[in-house]
């Protein structure tokens, strides 16, 4: 959610962060600025920023715009419309100071009263052109003091990074609740809320924690809380090559990240099956075998698809391990008081590791004593470092705003989970044998469904006049529904429904026409029979049927193919051609994939 990046060194510094902010449109594109130092002491800042996409600013930059000192910003509005003055860089009434912002500052309003009264004239309507009059207005004799006084005054969430035109050698960043990270280059640095605008150049990076702070100069970096006490951050090795953030020959990193999946599939198992037992090492998980057998629940915590692998991931851990477990959306548990139980075993789902309501979820139960576990593609994320520990899902960066690879990689790491804690109880050998055989098949057989993507774009093609989707399943089919339903809305803006197909005829049956049309989930499990009588409900009210399927289904209007695997992992499987489905529709559509509208990756605020 908005994305900022900042550069000091010697080189140009505006052609820097316009690539810095390409590789972060992914986090905002509603408009985008920048600010940078015109040089020396006696050089001030200049700013220029444009509604829309990074390609805009570009082309709206004055002729005159260099420097080596600059901060950038790429934005997701939640305070103000999209246009040119709520812009990010924001400045000061000298126009002295310009700060990049995410998150929210929640008494915005407050502090803006104070000012006006006080004569000072905003020219945006967002909360985050207070700090940058805050700061403006400090006496204090360093940046780092102004910038800690204007802090203190606000509630909310931010991660910052500062300019000063008096302080021309020195970035100041701050994180609380947003995510900020530092580049260490060779006589160069950057700062970030992404870790994508650097791996370019550097890999050596240093995460912010919240309540920290950084000096950030060309040759040096210093951290330390906002109330000022020195921390020693030293810098970690980005595992993600520059190379993974490309296109990689494909139209769209939505396209590219689906047909990735069998190469991610193969990464999130690598390492970790042991045939010796019939199990698996999960090491980052810290929970010893008699720890597991004392779990007498699991309740797993996450946002949109997140949530929906946590719904794979309960029925999974319940037919594996037979622990009872459910999935319930982080952003409700976190706000209904909800009991919390020694013996449960919390799970908090997320690829970013930043979503703001499931890191609260988290923060939460860690407050009331819980022990939560994290399942998180994003190494070293807030919430991989304020978990107990927890499941990497190694799917390499997810560019593209919708979801595919996390999705389908956090579900086997679900599956992991569950072998293991299962074989701690009572899954036999027999059992654990022979789901390590279906999760190595897995791999292949998500290369097999890639293969009919030809003629899952002419099933889209066909379907693409619908008014609106439903999508049903039963069992292990159902959070594939949701998860498909999902999908389809967000990169095709047709509407779409998800329901259990036995929940069908207890009222959204009146919906179906065949205008409607129905994409039905059916594994070849003990509930074909029931679900192939669903299809004959909806027949009858001349509904129109897409079958995803182990074998062909006689009631439907067409059905794409599934190879078999073990039932359990059956919803793995079955999502892969549903999320082809749901981008050849919007191709057909004509929607903008990568970036559809309204949305942002990483949904860091509240
Ligand atoms: C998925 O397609 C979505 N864009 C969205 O639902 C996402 O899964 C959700 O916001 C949670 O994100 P997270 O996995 O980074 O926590």
């Amino acid at each position: 959610m908005c994305g900022i990046v900042g550069y000091i060194g010697k080189r140009d510094v505006a052609p820097l962060l316009l690539e810095g902010l390409q590789r972060l449109e992914y986090r905002g594109y509603d408009s985008a600025g920048i600010a940078l130092h015109t040089g020396g002491k006696t050089g001030g800042l200049k700013t220029a920023k444009a509604k829309g996409r990074v390609r805009e600013l570009e082309s709206r930059l004055p002729k005159r715009f260099a420097g080596t000192v600059g901060i950038a910003h790429t934005r997701w509005a939640t305070h103000g419309a999209p246009n040119d003055l709520n812009a990010h860089p924001h400045q000061d009434a000298t126009g002295k100071v310009a700060i990049v912002h995410n998150g929210i500052i929640d008494n915005a309003t407050a502090l803006r009263a104070k000012l006006v009264a006080d004569n000072v004239e905003f020219i945006s309507d967002t909360d985050s052109e207070v700090l940058a009059h805050l700061i403006g207005r400090s006496t204090a004799e360093t940046l780092e003091e102004r910038v800690r006084e204007a802090l203190r005054l606000i509630e909310g969430t931010y991660g910052i990074a500062v300019l000063h035109a008096d302080f021309p050698d020195r970035i100041v960043a701050a994180r609380n609740g947003s995510p900020v990270v530092l580049g260490i280059g060779e006589k160069e640095m950057f700062v970030s809320s992404d870790v994508a605008a650097l791996v370019s150049h550097t890999r050596q990076v240093v995460t912010l924690d919240d309540g920290e702070m950084a000096t950030v100069k060309a040759d040096d970096y210093r951290t330390y809380t906002t109330e000022g006490s020195r921390t020693s951050a030293s810098p970690t090795t980005v595992e993600w090559e520059a190379e993974s953030y490309d296109m990689g020959g494909h139209d769209t990193y939505m396209h590219k990240e689906i047909c990735e999946q069998p190469d991610a599939v193969d990464r999130v198992l690598r390492g970790r099956i042991d045939d010796r037992f019939s199990t698996v090492h999960l090491g980052g998980l810290n929970l010893d075998a008699r720890e597991a057998r004392g779990v007498r629940r699991v309740k797993i915590l996450g946002c949109g698809s997140a949530y929906h692998t946590g719904l794979i991931g309960a029925q999974l851990i319940e037919e594996l391990a037979r622990i009872p477990a459910d999935a319930e959306p982080a952003s409700e548990f976190r706000y209904r008081n909800a009991v919390v139980d020694p013996d449960t075993l919390y799970i908090a789902v997320s690829q970013s590791g930043e979503t703001y309501d499931t890191l609260a979820a988290v923060q939460e139960l860690k407050r009331k004593g819980a022990r939560v576990l994290g399942v998180v593609n994003v190494v070293g994320s807030a919430i991989a470092r304020e978990t107990d520990g927890g499941v990497y899902v190694h799917a390499g960066p997810e560019v593209c705003v919708v979801s595919t690879k996390c999705f389908t990689n956090t579900a086997v790491a679900f599956a992991l989970l569950a072998l293991h804690l299962g074989r701690i109880r009572d899954l036999s050998v027999a059992d654990g044998k022979r789901i390590i055989a279906g999760l190595r098949k897995l791999p292949e057989q998500i290369a097999e469904v890639l293969s009919g993507e030809e003629e899952i774009k002419k099933l889209a093609a066909l379907y693409a006049d619908a008014k609106s989707m439903m999508f049903i399943g039963r069992v292990r089919g159902y959070p594939v529904a949701r998860e498909a339903s999902l999908k389809l809305k967000e990169v095709s803006y047709v509407h779409a429904e998800a329901y259990p197909a036995s929940e069908l005829k207890h009222g959204p049956l009146a919906l179906i026409e065949p205008e409607v049309p129905t994409v039905a989930v059916l594994p070849d499990d003990d509930l074909l029979e029931k679900n192939r009588a669903t299809l004959e409900e909806i027949k009858a009210r001349s509904g129109r049927i897409l079958a995803v399927a182990h074998q062909e289904q006689e009631k439907a209007d067409h059905t794409i193919l599934v190879p078999r695997n073990e039932v359990e992992l059956d919803p793995i499987l079955m999502g892969i051609p549903l999320q082809l489905l749901a981008y050849h529709s919007a191709l057909a559509l004509g929607r903008d994939i990568d970036k559809p509208r309204n949305l942002a990756k990483s949904v860091t605020v509240e």
